[in-house]
């Protein structure tokens, strides 16, 4: 079934068309991910999906329901959260204060964020270790472990992740891509995934879209999109 499909989104920042007529849907229990270079409009579309972005025109419909000009925190309610670019956890909030605000939109029993918060633990057990600890002294890493938990705290159909792995060691950029992985294998979740690490990025996903200026040059399903010579040139140092 189709969770999101979005048809000719357009967004101008001024004089700057970043997205032109981009379409691309994504379907209940996929992983599908934004490729591109740096300015091609990936945190534009995670943004416009949001409500942080007023589009110039298209459309996009989430569950059948058009999101036209709801409001963000409707959005969420809905159920599509997103864990942003540059991380953004409160920085002088708590670990747990944070993952609480994560819930704020939901009308959930205590019973019911108690046992979120313990799955979130259960996907990244150093949040738990570090419950009381202000966000700011959080390494990177643990920053976006954070600001997914963060998302997921909202119990999402379709969670949205900008750029996990930046400013992240390999090391732990695969055990990120190894929980997102987790995450859509074990518990169903949907994920629509911007990357400029192309290549971890269509290793995990069922398909993708490449985004060049503003613009989908090319989709098709990840595994196939990895082999594409083009593609590697162009993005995967090959
Ligand atoms: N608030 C803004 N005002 C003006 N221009 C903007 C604004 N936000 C983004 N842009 C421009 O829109 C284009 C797309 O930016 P966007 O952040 O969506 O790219 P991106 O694909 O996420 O890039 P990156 O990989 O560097 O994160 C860029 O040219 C950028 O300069
Ligand atoms: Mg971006």
């Amino acid at each position: 079934m189709t969770l999101l499909r979005v048809e000719n989104l357009t967004v101008r920042y001024g004089a700057i068309v970043a997205l032109k007529d981009v379409n691309f849907e994504v379907r209940e229990g996929e992983i599908v991910t934004f490729v591109g270079s740096n300015g091609a409009g990936k945190t534009t579309t995670m943004r416009s999906l949001s409500g942080l972005v007023k589009p110039a025109g298209g459309s996009i419909t989430f569950k059948g329901q058009s999101l036209g000009t709801l409001a963000s925190h409707r959005i969420v309610q809905l159920g599509l959260a997103q864990s942003p670019e540059g991380r953004l956890v409160f920085p002088d909030l708590s670990v747990k204060e944070n993952l609480m605000l994560g819930a704020f939109s939901r009308r959930a029993s205590h019973q019911q964020l108690a046992n979120e918060l313990e799955s979130v633990f259960q996907l990244f057990p150093r949040l738990k270790e570090r419950l009381a600890q202000d966000a700011h002294t959080l390494s990177g890493g643990e920053q976006q472990m954070l600001a997914i938990g963060r998302a997921l705290m909202a119990k999402p159909s379709l969670l949205l992740l900008d750029e996990p792995s930046l400013g992240i060691a390999p090391l732990l950029v695969q055990q990120i891509f190894q929980k997102i992985l987790e995450l859509n294998r074990k518990d169903g979740m949907t994920v629509l995934l911007a990357e400029q690490n192309a290549r971890m990025a269509l290793r995990i996903a069922h398909r993708a879209y490449v985004l060049e200026v503003g613009e989908v040059v090319q989709q098709g399903n990840a595994a196939e999109l990895l082999n594409d010579e083009k593609l590697q040139k162009a993005y995967l140092g090959g």
